[in-house]
């Protein structure tokens, strides 16, 4: 268990298979920009984490992930990987080390699926059967039979499919950081959500340290064990844990930008594992059930959706308790109150 007090739920047992990144004052000015895109971004990625860049359009998320592995090269500042000045990594050792994943997907469509995501294992020059098992696994990873998958070609699959074999090709080399710059953003709602947490699930078990970049900021709640919220270039309003972030907004930008229905997103953020459960005996008459892993929130919709307002809590086949509409009401009630304590503290500064 980690004893760090800053860990989150989310990443409670997780492994750790990546390396820190540390960004120290980058700069980025394009020859042909008014202004500097990035403007003296300082930041700590620390190792095994996913870290969401939010921010509006065109503030510099994606300029600030590209100098990450050096597809754009920054006009001053320093970027370290695993305590090694990424300038001075080859473009081998660069690609071993980072896997990126992009919003256009970026398949190339005369490659079958399996080519597609052997690229870069090729380009490493990995002998060739350990290829075809990589292959293999990262599909079944990605939930894509390979028997199944691996000699179709990209338009012979959904969008959500292509997003999948991306997310797999990015996978491929095992890199210890992946960059992923809206991923997930080409498809429909439902997929997306299914993407999400296909890749959460992944993550549980792979600890890679994630960069995630989005526009969208109940993605960055749910993916981010922290979250940097940008400005225009690039510039920090605040870096925190989703929890930080919704209870205490460092500004008025970052409420706008967390906006309306904040009691839900925090509902969506803890674990029915992490409230004090009843007795298994207290929900006996109901036949509704839920996973101690789902959210409160999905507690909440099973019980309004399924009229029961006792819930079973399940791990694997075994209940390990029960819940019930006025837990989930209590802990509604009491973020309300926090945040009213909150509004009524940053208030009394103009009074
Ligand atoms: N190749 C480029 N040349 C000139 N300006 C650029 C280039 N790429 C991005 N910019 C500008 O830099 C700023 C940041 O862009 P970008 O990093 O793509 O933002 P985001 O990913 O947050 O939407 C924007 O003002 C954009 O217009
Ligand atoms: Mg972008």
């Amino acid at each position: 268990m980690s004893e760090t007090t800053n860990t989150t739920a989310k990443s409670g047992d997780r492994q750790i298979g990546g390396v820190p990144i540390y960004l120290d004052d980058v700069c980025k000015t394009y020859p042909s920009g008014k202004g500097a895109a990035v403007e003296n971004l300082t930041m700590d990625i620390p190792a095994g984490e996913i870290v969401v860049l939010v921010g509006p359009s065109g503030c510099g998320k994606t300029t600030s992930m590209r100098m990450i592995n050096r597809l754009i090269e920054p006009t001053s500042g320093k970027i370290m990987i695993d305590g090694k000045d990424a300038m001075s990594l080859d473009d081998v050792k660069l690609r071993r080390t980072i896997g990126y994943v992009i919003q256009q997907i970026g398949l190339f469509p005369h490659l079958s699926i399996a080519q597609n995501v052997a690229l870069v294992p090729k380009m490493l020059k990995m002998d060739k059967k350990h290829i075809e098992s990589k292959v293999d696994e990262m599909l079944d990873v990605v939930g894509l039979p390979p028997e199944e998958y691996r000699d179709r070609y990209p338009r012979q699959l959904s969008g959500g499919q292509q997003q999948r074999v991306g997310v797999a090709r990015a996978l491929a080399a095992d890199p210890p950081v992946m960059l992923m710059d809206e991923p997930f953003g080409a498809v429909d709602p439902i997929t997306r959500a299914k993407l999400q947490d296909q890749f959460l699930e992944v993550q549980k078990t792979l600890g890679k340290t994630i960069v995630f970049v989005t526009h969208d900021f109940d993605e960055a709640i749910k993916m981010g064990d922290r979250i940097a919220v940008l400005r225009a270039g690039s510039k920090i309003a605040q870096y925190g844990t989703p929890q930080e972030i919704l209870t205490h907004p460092a500004d008025d930008f970052v409420s706008g930008f967390i906006g309306s229905g904040v009691t839900f997103k925090r509902l969506n953020l803890e674990r029915i594992q992490d409230v004090d459960l009843r007795p298994v005996a207290d929900a006996d008459g109901s036949d509704s059930t839920v996973r101690s892993t789902a959210s409160l929130n999905a507690a909440l919709d099973t019980m309004l959706g399924e009229g029961n307002d006792a819930l079973r809590v399940m791990e694997g086949d075994k209940a390990i308790g029960s819940i019930h509409l006025s837990d989930v009401m209590k802990r509604v009630k009491e973020m309300r109150d926090d945040r009213d304590r909150a509004a009524k503290a940053t208030g009394s500064v103009h009074e």
